[in-house]
């Protein structure tokens, strides 16, 4: 099972194990609250309806899949800001030593390549600990997150077409799928 570090500190940012407090619940709603026409064409879960209650129950299900060693999600920080975004290594496969990763990023600290630091965090703890590839899925139409893996290095193996129904706007999109691999992996100064 993978045992990655719960603190991992960037040149500008720290990335934290997402704890289940009430008040991190609180933080993560204000931002989600606040980033809510950037993040709802991408991420399905963040309508109008979410609510403190969902991030208080996403919180406890990050804290149990860590303890299961099923998902790692990080809490994006600085020395002065508490909760920016998160980052989360997910559908891990142990034999295959392959993950995903996901990401956002409230929309007031976008734009300063805090995504590009926390990918390349994420990518110096994993590769570490063996892993030998890295995936990040984007849809085809969210150019930011394209350009997140693009710019960190990402080779794009492919497009999925059609794999995504968003139920919006009932129809389906397509996903790029872009990855890394140990061996491109060049550790950042
Ligand atoms: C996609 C998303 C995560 C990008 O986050 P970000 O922090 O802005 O991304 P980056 O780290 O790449 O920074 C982006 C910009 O900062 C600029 N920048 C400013 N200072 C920088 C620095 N010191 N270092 C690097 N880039 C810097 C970059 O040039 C880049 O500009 P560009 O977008 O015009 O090319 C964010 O827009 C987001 O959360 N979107 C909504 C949710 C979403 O789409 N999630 C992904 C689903 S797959």
């Amino acid at each position: 099972m993978l045992n990655p570090r719960q603190i991992l500190h960037g040149k500008r940012i720290v990335l934290v194990k997402a704890e289940k407090s009430f008040e991190m619940a609180k933080l993560h709603i204000a931002e989600v609250q606040d980033s809510l026409p950037e993040l709802s064409p991408w991420l399905g879960w963040a309508t109008p309806e979410y609510k403190i209650e969902d991030s208080y129950e996403y919180l406890l299900g990050c804290n149990q899949k860590w303890e299961e060693g099923a998902d790692f999600t990080y809490v994006i920080t600085t020395e002065d800001i508490p909760f920016m975004g998160t980052i989360s290594v997910f559908n891990i496969k142990e034999k295959d030593k392959c993950v995903e990763i996901g990401y956002w990023i409230s929309t007031k600290y976008a734009g300063n390549g805090y995504m590009q630091e926390a990918v390349s965090l994420i990518e110096k703890e994993f590769f570490g600990l063996g892993l030998n590839r890295l995936v990040i899925h984007t849809d085809v139409l969210n150019i930011k997150s394209a350009n997140v893996a693009k710019k960190c290095g990402y080779i794009l193996d492919g497009i999925q077409r059609q794999n995504n129904w968003v139920v919006a706007e009932e129809r389906y999109r397509d996903t790029n799928t872009f990855s890394k691999l140990k061996s491109e992996y060049v550790e950042s100064k």
